[in-house]
């Protein structure tokens, strides 16, 4: 199999279907793989070698498939693996390969969404704990204030869709309560995991007045277009015209039915048993 250079778009689960979503709405000419690593999903408290090791060969199956471009529709991959696979893999292995994540791109604007300087940052422990968005928004942003909270229940709520459920409403309060107590200034909540979005009707109904949440998905989109404009070399290899395909290394049926949820489609995946191997 071969894909004629697709855009390889990569998270450990459903997740990146929500940014994926957003980047077809943006630029639906090119052709576009969907790798979710369901087998082995959630990330989020994996330790730091296994979603390198993780991230890594999910990559490696996108380029075998024929990307030359793949974006980590995912936080915790992202900070986990992405700064290790761009300056240690990509110059040996993959000179002309490029692997872009969801970090940078939404900590170069999430400071316009803030009028008192002040941003909650919500994610998963992998995350939160990396600390990669303080570090990277104070580059962009060296006024604005950033607390954090990880949400280590929200993707087992969202990924069983018991997330709207009033079963949900203990796990959303406590980590609203929690974050909100360590700045109640706050003006914006950046949901930093591609999940979370599915979550944004329940967060609304115990959400203060006057707090913005801010989801990845434009922003992510918006910034692969401007990098598409920027490097004419890499754009012009793209292929176009056909159809996305989908694929997980977990059950088929299972990441179809569930999938529809995050992409707001019908989706028509393929499971690739090489990941579940290893
Ligand atoms: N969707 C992933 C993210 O953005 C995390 C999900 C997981 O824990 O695997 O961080």
């Amino acid at each position: 199999m071969n894909n004629s250079n697709a855009i390889g778009v990569f998270d450990s689960g459903y997740g990146g279907l929500t940014v994926f979503k957003s980047i077809i709405k943006e630029l639906p000419d090119y052709n576009y793989i969907y790798l979710g690593d369901n087998a082995r999903a959630p990330y989020g408290d994996h330790p730091y070698e296994i979603v390198y090791q993780y991230t890594l060969e999910c990559v490696e199956w996108l380029f075998a498939q024929g990307c030359s471009l793949v974006i980590l529709a995912c936080n915790t991959a992202s900070a986990k693996a992405l700064r290790s696979i761009q300056q240690k893999v990509l110059p040996v292995k993959y000179p002309n390969h490029r692997v872009l994540g969801v970090i940078r791109p939404t900590a170069e604007v999430i400071g316009n969404y803030t009028t008192s300087q002040t941003i909650g940052v919500m994610g998963t422990r992998g995350t939160i704990n990396s600390r990669s968005y303080p570090l990277e928004i104070e580059k962009f942003f060296p006024a604005v204030n950033v607390v954090q909270q990880s949400c280590p229940m929200w993707v087992p709520l969202i990924e069983n869709n018991e997330h709207l459920t009033p079963g949900a409403d203990h796990f959303v309060q406590k980590y609203l309560q929690e974050l909100l107590s360590q700045a109640p200034n706050l003006d914006c909540i950046l949901l930093a995991c591609t999940h979370y979005p599915l979550l944004v009707p329940k967060l609304l109904e115990f959400l203060p007045e006057g707090i913005q949440l801010v989801s990845q998905g434009e922003i992510v989109a918006s910034s692969l277009n401007t990098y598409l404009l920027n490097h004419p070399e890499i754009e012009a290899k793209l292929g176009r015209n056909e159809p996305p395909k989908f694929f997980t290394s977990g059950d088929a049926t299972v990441f179809n039915a569930r999938a529809s949820l995050f992409f707001e489609e019908n989706v028509a995946s393929t499971q690739i048993k090489a990941l579940q191997d290893r």
